[in-house]
């Protein structure tokens, strides 16, 4: 017995010493110090020793199973260095190796110009909304007293989703002054920028997708005058206090008077050079009364209420503001355009 515990000694710690892994380590207990292990199996037979013997195999047993444990535990703890140290060596990192430079994104200047006009507004009491770009037909054309047959609604003109002609992509923010009357307790002051669409070909000035912002306000006793002097002082915060306006008479179906506002050319002030293309004016917007049919089908009472809209490019007023000769320029987002801002 003396023999095989020695043998089991000699197998039981070169295999430990040899383990590649925690796991190994763990097959190598229980096979040797398990309750089905080689060690108890050993001890097992005791019982057919002599009582003179017993007490010493016990001794070397106890040995055995104490050198065995203190052996597995020497070697748990060496891998457990030896992994460690590979992953700080495959995990180093050399922090002073110099980093890549970020390239910083930068504000667009349609933006920038956009929440400059928000501010504007805001500051006169009027409310920013946002509205649907898939639209009902109604809403952006019907209820805006643009009838069946305006040539506005030509297929031509404008992207429908149905052959029916009911859902299309909004050709111009004016429904959000249906969807405002509609869902805003009077008296209204609102403000709705967003996109909208045309089908137009890319050129310089044209692009099938750009932005307007629309402005509406409904109160009792609202005059063109109110009209005049709010979009005259919007311009001169927009373009310097020096801004001169001007008031053309124009037409929309959903406004009656309706205007156009120009702006006396910020370059030559009026005497005509390339920015102004020689007219000494650029047009800014569309603006008007907002028609008493228009009111009426919205459920507004317009022998109560009265009140006057307007709407611009948004495009074209960043473009003239930063001198930016290219529609395209806008939609490319090129870094190295928008970092000029
Ligand atoms: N919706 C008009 C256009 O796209 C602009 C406009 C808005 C005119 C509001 C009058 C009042 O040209």
């Amino acid at each position: 017995m003396k023999e095989l515990l020695r043998e089991l000694r000699g197998r039981a710690l070169s295999a430990i010493e040899k383990a590649e892994n925690a796991e190994a380590l763990e097959a190598l207990r229980v096979q040797y110090l398990g309750k089905k292990g080689e060690l108890t199996a050993v001890l097992k037979q005791m019982g057919k020793l002599s009582a003179e013997e017993r007490p010493v195999m016990g001794q070397l047993a106890n040995e055995l199973r104490s050198a065995v444990e203190k052996t597995l535990e020497q070697r748990r703890t060496a891998l457990a260095e030896a992994l460690l140290q590979r992953r700080l060596r495959d995990e180093a990192v050399d922090v002073t190796i110099p980093g890549e430079p970020h390239r910083m994104g930068h504000r667009h200047p349609m933006y920038a110009v956009l929440d400059e006009i928000k501010q504007i507004f805001i500051g006169m009491g009027f409310e920013i909304l946002d509205g649907p770009e898939v639209e009902q037909s109604v809403y952006n054309f019907d209820k805006l007293n643009t009838d069946e047959g305006h040539p506005a609604r030509e297929w031509s003109d404008t992207f429908y989703f149905a052959e029916d002609s009911s859902r299309l992509l909004r050709t111009q923010t004016s429904p959000m002054q249906i969807h405002a009357m509609e869902t805003r307790p009077l008296p209204i002051r609102m403000v709705a920028p967003g996109r909208v669409y045309r089908k137009d070909e890319v050129d310089a000035t044209h692009s099938p997708m750009f932005h307007q912002v629309e402005g509406m306000v409904i109160d009792k006793g609202v005059t063109m005058a109110d009209l005049k002097g709010t979009l005259d002082q919007v311009a001169k915060r927009l373009y310097g206090e020096g801004t001169v306006t001007r008031f053309r008479p124009h037409h929309f179906p959903f406004t009656e008077p309706s205007c156009e506002m120009d702006i006396q050319c910020y370059k030559c002030h009026g005497a005509g050079c390339p920015t102004c293309k020689g007219e000494g004016w650029i047009e800014l917007l569309g603006a008007g009364m907002i028609h008493p049919r228009v009111l009426r089908m919205s459920g507004i009472d317009p022998d109560v209420y009265s009140g006057w809209a307007f709407g611009f490019g948004l495009e074209r007023m960043a473009m003239g503001r930063f001198k930016i000769g290219d529609l395209r320029l806008i939609f490319e987002n090129d870094v190295r355009f928008l970092e000029q801002f």
